[in-house]
Formats: structure tokens, sequence, C-alpha cells
């Protein structure tokens, strides 16, 4: 995944796309690059490294109003400043910023003769663009994305037209509406600074600024209208205020984040009612939105006696394709609503004429747009690459379903109150000190584990990604039960060992085979027992204790990260949401 911001208007082009694409920086970190256009002069900047870091001083181009950048999250050629973008045509007089992945750029490369400089896909949309320029600029950009196949979001400008031009197929790209000034990026935090007024770019389509934007479709060539949206977020939402930390400061946002996630729209009580007509329920999604799903497999056993099917997203088709129909329903969660492997599952249940539900949070992405009831969380931006405020939104929003599905959604609601309130008196300097401290504790063992059964089994799966993500631990998540067959010989002295504890009692017996081989025993519980070496506490929230027990999870891996000087926010080899396959 990449971050693309445009600009073009009557500021300082250059210093507008900065502050736009550190506000991006979550969706890509190894390398950065800006394009601008004073009276068809051309200043270029590429940089290797994070965006956060770049000095307002590399800025050259004062009067510059048109501006196209990017911030790169590596996929096709290695992090160099030559395969950062912006790239350009042989003339250079074509600029272009990419988001995705050019499936085809080897066979254009071949059949259009094209010699890049760099490895990237990218650099032969530039030359395809010069190629066709007899075209003019915008019909030579049309038939250039029009050859590309992949999933894709492409910007570009020409040094001697006061114009940007913009089209995608997958990746999104939205328009954002100021007074005079017009902005297109991949996420509205790219221009949050400067409006909330936008127009989603749908797939299969194009759009000019010029300034004013013309939106077209890539296949009949029409004209598209556009429903101008506010986006009901603030500018505060996107600064890590006094936070070190996007994570710890979203972490810390589930002390309003949970209740929001239960202010649901008329798409609740539709989706309900077309689960109670589904013969078959699927769900998916990838990472940590899969463990939710899980979770959402045992909550609709337990709740509501309905038997779902879960399978994360990359393993989907394969397993469950065959049985996706008209009378299925699908569940996805996805914290971006762009990730690749989900979206590929929705368009095939979709072609086989199933019926989807979304969880999602950020605001009009492409599977707000495909799905038939796309629920949102409400839990505001979340720019942390791990999933934290989002992940208990989406669980409190899984729950309202398998509440609702067994008629009792008011009673799960106030059971998610409560929760919401507990979470929230959680949320406190004391409490985090109290992890901090253990985290300390164990920050010499590389190798973690961490047992859970039942609803717990979930938590335990998304607490080893956590480790994982942020703290480079070596953790593993296990049913208690499963030890014995296997993972026991993983158990040295010392070694960590996570128990997660609500009303299943048995996973005790599991504790006392880690403690006998010497592992040390933290539980995360209600109460304390004797074999914990050490407690953190949780408030009983009945059946839904799991979910409590992700804040100190979440606060641990922080610790951790913190510990071992890893920045929580941008953890190596990662991004924020997988837009490629
Ligand atoms: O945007 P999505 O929720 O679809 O992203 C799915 C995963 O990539 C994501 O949950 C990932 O596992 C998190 N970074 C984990 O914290």
């Amino acid at each position: 995944m990449c971050g693309i911001v445009g600009y073009i208007g009557n500021r300082n082009a250059q210093r507008v796309v900065l502050d736009g694409l550190k506000n991006l920086e979550y969706r890509g970190y190894d390398s950065w690059g800006i394009a601008s256009l004073t009276n068809n002069k051309l200043t270029i900047i590429k940089e290797v490294g994070a965006i956060s870091e770049a000095p307002i001083s590399l800025l050259k181009d004062p009067k510059s109003t048109i501006a196209i950048s990017h911030t790169r999250w590596a996929t096709t050629g290695g992090v160099t400043k030559t395969n950062a973008h912006p790239h350009w045509s042989k003339n250079k007089k074509i600029y272009v910023v990419h988001n995705g992945i050019i499936e085809n750029y080897q066979e254009l490369k071949k059949k259009y003769k094209i010699k890049p400089v760099s490895e990237t896909d990218t650099e032969i949309a530039a030359h395809l663009i010069e190629k066709f320029l007899d075209l003019g600029f915008e019909e030579a950009f049309k038939k250039t994305f029009k050859l590309l196949e992949g999933s894709n979001a492409l910007v570009a400008m020409k040094v001697d037209e006061k114009k940007i031009v913009a089209a995608r197929t997958g990746s999104p790209l939205i328009v954002g509406v100021g007074k005079n000034e017009y902005f297109i990026s991949s996420d509205v935090l790219g221009f949050l600074n400067f409006t909330k007024n936008v127009l989603y770019l749908d797939p299969g389509e194009m759009v000019v600024l010029d300034p004013l934007p013309r939106f077209f479709s890539l296949e009949s060539g029409k004209q598209v209208q556009k429903r101008l949206i506010t986006i009901p977020w603030n500018l505060s939402t996107n600064e890590k205020g006094s936070y070190q930390h996007f994570m710890i400061k979203e972490i810390f946002e589930q002390k309003k984040s949970m209740r929001n996630a239960l202010k649901q729209n008329g798409n609740l009580k539709n989706a309900i009612i077309q689960l109670k007509k589904a013969k078959n329920i699927f769900l998916t999604g990838c990472g940590t939105a899969s463990k939710v799903c899980l979770f959402g497999e045992y909550m609709f056993s337990k709740v509501s006696g309905k038997i779902t099917h879960f399978t994360p997203s990359s393993e989907f088709i394969g397993k469950y394709g065959n049985f996706l129909g008209k009378d299925s329903v699908l569940i996805t969660v996805s914290q971006s609503g762009e990730t690749a492997d989900v979206l590929e599952v929705i368009k095939y249940a979709k072609s086989r004429g199933s019926k989807i539900i979304s969880i999602l949070n950020a605001l009009g992405s492409s599977m707000e747009r495909i799905s038939d009831y796309p629920m949102m969380i409400n839990a505001g931006p979340e720019q942390g690459v791990a999933s934290t405020k989002a992940t208990t939104g989406q669980l409190s929003v899984m729950s309202l379903l398998a509440y609702g599905y067994a008629n009792k959604l008011e009673e799960g609601k106030r059971i998610l109150e409560e929760l919401a309130g507990k979470v929230n008196d959680m949320l406190n300097p004391r409490y985090e000190e109290r992890i901090r401290k253990i985290a300390e504790s164990i920050i010499n063992q590389q190798r973690m584990m961490i047992i859970g059964k039942n609803l717990n089994y979930p938590i335990a799966q998304e607490a080893s990604i956590k480790f994982q993500e942020v703290g480079y631990q070596d953790a593993h998540a296990f049913a208690g039960g499963e030890l014995k067959h296997g993972p026991l010989a993983l158990v040295q002295k010392d070694t960590p060992c996570l128990v997660l504890v609500s009303d299943e009692l048995s996973i005790l017996n599991n504790a006392k085979e880690v403690e006998a081989r010497g592992g040390n025993i933290i539980g995360i519980s209600p109460k304390d027992n004797t074999i914990f070496n050490s407690w953190i506490k949780i408030p009983d929230c009945g059946l839904l204790t799991p979910i409590a027990a992700l804040i100190p999870i979440q606060m641990l891996s922080y610790h951790m990260s913190i510990l071992r000087n890893i920045n929580p926010d941008k953890p190596r080899n990662l991004a924020k949401s997988v837009t490629v396959k």
C-alpha cells in the first residue's frame, strides 16, 4: 500500500502535499517524493526514509500551485531513490504516482520497447502516456490506464498543462473540494487539514482536475455526476497530540470508540433480517480482522445457536467458494475496507448472488461501496499499523449481529454498553504502568505463548499478531487443550505464557502443564489464582470478558515495542492495509 496526495489551487502546493503525505505515513514509509510545478517549471524531490522525518527545508518551490506526491511501501523494486515516486517519461514532461501493482508491466515494456530507469512497474505508465500524447494528455492517460492490468490507482500531471488527471480500478482515490482549490488523495487524511468535503472516485472511473473536477467512466467515456459528501471527522483526529505514538493514542481512544461502535443505523436491522433469511452464513477477513471473524463464529454459536463458517480471505474461495450462493450471506470485516484478499472474496460472492454485510471503519472505502449492508464502527481514523480501537469496535459490532440474530439485540446493546464503560475505567496511566512493568520483566524472552479457550481462543490469536507485529516477538497462540499435542515442547525455563481466563476454568489445568515445565504464567483474568506468577486484572464482563482482555494485551505489545526501540507505528516490512494480493 502507498499514499498519494495531489493538489491544485493557490497555496504553496509543494507544502500542502508534504503536510498531506505526513498524515498518510501509515500507508507507506520507506521512501517518498513530490513533483511540483511553477509556471511550467518542474521541481522534483525524492528521498529514501520516512516522510515524517522530511524537513521543510527540502522544499524549494514556494510558488508552486500544482503538485503530486507519494509515500511508498515497496512492492516492485527495492527501496531506493530511483524507485521512489514520482516517475517520469523520457521527455520529462509526464509525471506519475501510483498505488497498486501493474501486473502486465513486463509485457507492456516489451511490446512498447520501453527502457525504464527504475525497477518499478509504475514508470511504464509515464512512458506510455508520452507515447500516446498525439491523442492529447487526457486521452493518452485514459488509453494508458486501460492497458494496465491489476488493481491500480494512477495520478499524473504534465509540465505544460495546469491539470491533474487520475483514475482507479482498485486502490482508493478521493477528491477533496476546497474554496477554489482541489485535492486528490488515497485517504481523506491526505487533505483533512484543508477540507472535509469530498467526492469519491469509483473503480473504473477517471477524474480531471483543471481545477474543477470532471469525472468520467473509463468504459463509456461518459461524464459521471458525483454527490458532495462531508466527512464527520475533526482535524484533531489525525494528530498524535500529547501521545508519543498513534498506537498508544488509539489504545486510549477506546474510552470512547467502543461506545461509538454501538451507534448503528438502519443497516444493522436490515443485516439481521438478511442473516435470518440465509441458509448459510460465512465470515471472512485478514489478519486481526480474521480473528474478529473467528470470534464471531463462536458468538453466533453461543448466543444464537447458529452455525457459521469462517476462514481467512486468502483461503476462502478455495475452501468455501463452491458453497456460496443466493441463499448465503457473507460477513466481511476490514478496518480499511480496501484489503485486496477480502475484496476478491466479496466480488466472488456477489458474482454468485450472495449478500454482503461488511463491518468497516475507514469512510468511503471500496467495501463500503460494494457491500449490501455496510456497518461502520465509527472509531475515527486509525493510523498506527497495529489494529487496536478498530478491533474492539469490530468485535462489538460482530457481537451485536450475533445478539440480533438471537432476537436479543437490546440485551446485547446493554451488555456491550457495560463493557464499554468498564474498558473506559481500565484505560488509565496506573494500569498502563503496571503493564509496562510486566513488559520489562519479560523483555529478554524471545519466545512467548498465549493460551485461551472458547471466546478467549480468538483473542489469544489476536494477541500473537500484536506481539509479532509491534514487538517482533516470537509469539504463538494456542487453544489450551492443544498444548499437550505438541506445543508443550516449546516451553523452557521462564518462557512467558499469557493465560486468558474468564468463565472457562479448565484453561488453568493447561497453565499448570506449562508451569510444571518452568514456564512463567501471566494470568489475564478477573480473578487472581495461585498459579499466576503475575496477574493482570481485567473486569468481569460476563461472556464478553475476552474483549476486555485486549486492553492489557495491546498495552503489553506497545511497551515491548518501546523497550525494544521499535517504532510501533511503523513496524518493519508491514503496511497498514494490504491493497495488493
Ligand atoms: O484493513 P483491514 O482490517 O482489512 O486489514 C487487515 C489486516 O491487514 C490487519 O488487521 C493487520 O493484521 C493489522 N495490522 C494487525 O494489527
